[in-house]
């Protein structure tokens, strides 16, 4: 049963955030599974603004663009220095490798580790068309760490951040579903109204592969923090 708490203010909803994070490290969290996305950027901010200290953790990154090396300003690398790491070092960080020479290897080097180091906490966004991580519509939920081709509703989506729509990758690195299943605690943000539809699926407890959210409708501790309020002629 996925558990939701809605804000009207942004700036109280990135401080239930980081009140999480914060509570799962105090009770010994110590491997993060991370996002990236436009919904994270506040979050970070927030965090860097703290006395929290990341630096015996472990940080997992949920997926990685395929050919953008870890110095080029669209690659999640490049996102996580920018706006994490660089203020708040953690004892070792993982990504997917964009670069890897063999997919099939890098895959199993990815969800190797992952299995070496049990994630505590993960933090996940949502894509309009329901993914968490790059997992699209359609992904198995028995899915491990896996190359994706992306769907051109997300290359779209994402093309704000580049300068144009030919310059996003075609594919990805992502932790599968089960991968992420693992994670003991999860921690969703749902913010703007474009994800209104998305979150209306995942809360009614739809359990489909054609929404890949609603996985976490069968996850025992999943929390999701959103600014969407219940429309009225539901309440
Ligand atoms: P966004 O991305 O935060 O930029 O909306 C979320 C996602 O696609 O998972």
């Amino acid at each position: 049963m996925v558990k939701v708490k809605r804000f009207s203010s942004m700036d109280d909803l990135y401080s239930h955030a980081v009140a999480t994070i914060v509570e799962a490290k105090n009770n010994g969290a110590t491997t993060f599974g991370l996002a990236t996305g436009g919904t994270m950027e506040p979050l970070y901010a927030k965090i860097c603004k703290t006395d929290i200290d990341f630096s015996h953790c472990i940080s997992f990154n949920l997926d990685e663009y395929v050919g953008l090396e870890a110095t080029h300003q669209q690659s999640y690398a490049y996102y996580m220095n920018k706006h994490l790491f660089n203020q708040k070092p953690f004892l070792a960080s993982y990504l997917p490798d964009g670069l890897a020479v063999d997919p099939l290897v890098e895959t199993a080097r990815y969800e190797g580790l992952l299995q070496q180091y049990p994630l505590d906490f993960q933090l996940l966004g949502i894509g309009q068309n329901g993914h968490i991580g790059f997992n699209e519509p359609g992904t198995s939920f028995a899915s491990l760490t896996h190359l994706v081709t992306l769907e051109e509703s997300t290359r779209q989506a994402n093309a704000r951040f580049f300068s144009s729509i030919d310059e996003v990758p075609t594919q990805a690195y992502t932790m599968g579903i089960q991968s992420i299943m693992r994670a003991k605690c999860i921690l969703l943000l749902a913010v703007g109204e474009a994800k209104r539809e998305v979150l209306e699926r995942l809360l009614a407890s739809d359990y489909t592969e054609d929404v890949p959210a609603t996985a976490l409708s069968k996850h025992p501790n999943v929390m999701v923090l959103t600014d969407l309020q219940e429309e009225e002629n539901k309440l």
